[in-house]
């Protein structure tokens, strides 16, 4: 298993040359702007003016940030609490608990994709988990911190009511029957990055582009700044809100709306001051779930978009290591 780069970057000031990613791909000076950039969404207004300013940010940026969303900030405060101690822990006790074996319902890697056969890795440390239905996950989930699995549970409770909430305000921005995602929804994964400073952000990458392999992601990105989002070919910062979810389209809701709804490509910049993590929440299709445009998007349309098992798209997705272009091209329907 490879270093985490939490570790080893620690004790360097030389950026390997696997770190460093192609002219093109590179992030050139970055701003660290706090720039409101993408649409900010109170949650707290009318149930009409939910549902038109969610459909119109996901149509046009396929992005926003919500507030006054229900989760207490007790509890955002305290799950950011507790990630940041698993990666803080000292290295002997996070040696043992490395593992790229998804079967057994944790990861806990650095980098990346496919570590051993990609030329240039990522500048993250990185635990997944699988959360739902809860119970049937918890156990697998790392014991320490010792209050990780408490905290992290009630947490992912929590965040999956507010995703499943959002969806129910798109399906109705869209016109689609009540409920018609529920089936879409039978997975969630939790995925906790940590983003070790680096004195020149300006060669390497968290993340590279990519949009989302979920049908939705709600993002929580504490106040260091390091998210941004493609929008008519320019990058813009997403601004840390204290307690604001990020939300945003995967691809499943992007080929469901048969393409009404943008899953933007993001990326990941990293900081030079401080370390940076995020707890990702991505609600997903089970592994065999087929996934389609729906029949009334696609009403008057053509179907752009050929069904396909949610596995097979997963499989592809990590093969094309997040290409979006390239696994598009594939499900796309000619005209
Ligand atoms: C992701 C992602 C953004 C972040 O995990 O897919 O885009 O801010 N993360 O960590
Ligand atoms: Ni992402």
């Amino acid at each position: 298993m490879a270093n985490l780069v939490s570790t080893w970057s620690k004790t360097t000031q030389i950026l390997p040359g696997n770190y460093i990613f192609p002219v093109n791909q590179r992030p050139g000076p970055v701003e660290v702007s706090l720039c409101q950039s993408i649409p900010l969404i109170d949650l707290s207004t009318s149930h009409s003016q939910q549902v038109q300013e969610i459909l119109q940010a996901c149509q046009e940026f396929g992005f926003f940030q919500a507030i006054n969303h229900g989760v207490s900030e007790y509890l955002i405060d305290k799950t950011m609490k507790v990630c940041k101690e698993f990666f803080n822990m000292p290295n002997e006790e996070k040696e043992k608990l490395y593992t790229n074996d998804l079967t057994k319902g944790y990861r806990f890697f650095t980098s990346s994709y496919d570590y051993i056969n990609e030329k240039i890795h990522f500048w993250r440390d990185n635990l997944q988990h699988q959360c739902h239905p809860i119970d049937e996950w918890v156990h697998s989930w790392p014991e320490k911190p010792t209050n990780y699995r408490d905290v992290v549970r009630k947490y992912s409770l929590e965040v999956r009511k507010l995703s499943l909430r959002m969806l129910e305000l798109i399906c109705e921005g869209l016109g689609l029957e009540h409920g018609c995602f529920e089936e879409l929804t039978g997975a969630q994964l939790l995925s906790i990055n940590h983003y070790p400073w680096w004195p020149d952000p300006g060669l390497t990458l968290g993340l590279p582009k990519h949009a989302d392999h979920s049908l939705i992601t709600v993002l929580l990105q504490g106040s260091v700044h390091g998210l941004q989002v493609c929008k008519d070919g320019k990058w813009l910062n997403v601004g840390p809100v204290p307690h604001a979810f990020v939300v945003n389209i995967g691809h499943q809701l992007h080929v469901i709306s048969n393409g009404k709804l943008r899953s933007a490509e993001h990326r990941v910049v990293t900081n030079s001051r401080e370390a940076r993590t995020s707890i990702v929440n991505f609600i997903n299709p089970c592994r065999d779930t087929i996934v389609k445009p729906a029949k009334s998007m696609s009403g008057t349309d053509a179907p752009l978009f050929r069904p396909y098992k949610y596995k097979d798209f997963f499989k592809l997705f990590h093969e094309k290591q997040g290409d979006t272009q390239a696994v598009m091209k594939i499900y796309k329907i000619k005209p």
